[in-house]
């Protein structure tokens, strides 16, 4: 197939891009830094600086639309929130825009999202027919973004969207930013770490999106996430016994408001979301406990895994 990804050089992107060449498709990276393409995704990877340089007789079979500014860094103020805003939804926007006045279409948009979209649900189990509850920027975002890409259905494209829990994996993603703390002992729970958190690793991630391009009949919302999520304190608990380290702090929620200010609520906020109808396509995941996924993504050997 011939692939078009934005945000193929990002963490996912670049583990993706590696697969799918493996397995023999045609890559196109959108990148603002085209010249950079090559190296971080492959030599034989075709770059685009620009959606204008998309033109109408240029065909791809897929789109698979992970671009977007990192979401936890700086503070979340009117600024800020523009970029994350017009990094995933003009920039979507913009994408639709072009499938439209393609010539031939494409067959499949897969594009992202978050189990963020389904806002603070405490204990409830969620899986893609929950209601999102509206719960601050990071929902309306996430809630958005998928409005946008679905769109694409009025050109007869299928749209699959990907509400990815937090991905687990080498050099990269939020494991690479909890890390220090942690090995320093100082590894915390957060809030009353009754949140839940659901994770996935990057193989079953790589897979599933896989598996979502090779489908016909698929479409709509799915869970990428682990089928066993687990709570905050639980996480913290894992990640210091695996790493051999106490975990024995904590943040409390108001400090964590008071120095994150809103995006305090993608440390708070709780998604116990099951990967249902991947479930009910008898998906074989690689990495069903946190132990193992952890396990793999800090001490497996690099050449034993996507890295
Ligand atoms: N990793 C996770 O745990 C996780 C969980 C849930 C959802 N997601 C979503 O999945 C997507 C991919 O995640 P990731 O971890 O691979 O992200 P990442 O490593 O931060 O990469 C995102 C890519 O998006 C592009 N990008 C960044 N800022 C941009 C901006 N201001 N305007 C346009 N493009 C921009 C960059 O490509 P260029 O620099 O080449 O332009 C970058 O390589 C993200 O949209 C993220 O929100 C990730």
């Amino acid at each position: 197939m011939r692939i078009l990804i934005t945000g193929g050089t990002g963490f996912i992107g670049r583990n993706l891009c590696k697969e799918l060449l493996r397995v023999g498709h045609q890559l196109t990276v959108l990148s603002r830094k085209p010249e950079t393409v090559p190296e971080k995704c492959g030599v034989e990877v075709s770059a685009l600086g620009s959606l204008e340089e998309w033109t109408p007789e240029l065909h791809f079979d897929a789109v698979i639309n992970l671009a977007g500014e990192p979401i936890v860094g700086s503070r979340w103020s009117e600024r800020r929130k523009r970029i994350l805003w017009d990094s995933r939804i003009t920039l979507t926007e913009r994408l639709v825009d072009a499938i439209r006045k393609a010539k031939s279409k494409p067959r499949v948009l897969i594009s992202g999202s978050a189990v963020g979209v389904y806002g603070n649900q405490g204990d409830t189990i969620l899986d893609e027919n929950s209601a999102p509850v509206p719960n601050g920027f990071g929902q309306k975002l996430c809630q958005a973004w998928e409005d946008v890409a679905l769109q694409a259905r009025e050109c007869g494209v299928r749209v699959c969207l990907l509400r990815t829990g937090l991905v687990i994996g080498k050099n990269g993603g939020f494991l690479q930013k909890m890390l220090l703390p942690f090995k320093l002992g100082l590894g915390a729970r957060l809030g009353n770490g009754k949140q839940w958190m659901s994770w996935v690793h990057i193989k079953d991630h790589i897979a599933m999106t896989q598996y979502l391009l090779g489908s016909h009949a698929l479409d709509g919302p799915f869970n990428l996430t682990a089928p066993e999520p687990v709570t905050n304190e639980e996480f913290t608990q894992s990640l210091a016994r695996i790493l051999k380290r106490p975990a024995l702090l904590s943040v409390p929620a108001w400090f964590l408001r008071l120095s994150a200010g809103e995006m305090a609520e993608l440390m708070l906020g709780s998604q116990r979301a099951l990967p249902k109808r991947f479930q009910n396509e008898h998906f074989k995941f690689s990495y069903k406990t946190l132990g193992s996924a952890l396990w793999d993504a800090l001490f497996a050997s690099r050449d034993a895994n996507i890295s």
